[in-house]
């Protein structure tokens, strides 16, 4: 059911933990699910992603699809960032089984949201950077709309 590098990623996932006064931090909420995903992003003066950590409280495939999108992200600038999408995720990752697409885009929104809050705290707009519609607060309150 799962390709070899998903299963490698899931079982040895790449850039875990936490960045100490990170640049951006972003935390995203599936919505269908309940998952949570929060990323961290080291971001030098020339726009250059210098590293990039990630926690996760969800599923094996949001796991993996997170490990492999730090590994995109990392070294990039932040426009060429915001060209890993959730599609190009599950390419690198030789796909995912369709009932488990909407877990790559946990790590998709993550990045995004903390993108984001790095261009909040200083101050900059990223041409293409919407802002995150799954932001965690959200979640919250249209599943309290909703019951
Ligand atoms: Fe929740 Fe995969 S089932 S992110």
């Amino acid at each position: 059911m799962y390709s070899e590098k998903v299963m490698d990623h899931f079982q040895n996932p790449r850039n875990v933990g936490e960045i100490d006064g990170a640049s951006g931090v972003g935390t995203v909420g599936n919505a269908k699910c309940g998952d949570i995903m929060r990323m961290y992003l080291d971001i030098d003066e020339n726009h250059i992603i210098r590293d990039v950590k990630f926690k996760t409280f969800g599923c094996g495939a949001a796991v993996a699809t997170s490990s492999m999108a730090t590994e995109l992200v990392k070294g990039k600038t932040i426009e060429e960032a915001l060209k890993v999408t959730n599609k190009a995720v599950m390419e690198a990752l030789d796909g995912l089984p369709p009932v488990k697409v909407h877990c790559s885009l946990l790590a998709e929104e993550a990045i995004h949201a903390a993108l984001w809050d790095y261009a909040e705290k200083n101050d900059i707009k990223i041409e293409g950077l919407e802002k995150p519609k799954s932001d965690i607060h959200e979640d919250e309150e249209e599943e309290e709309e909703t019951y």
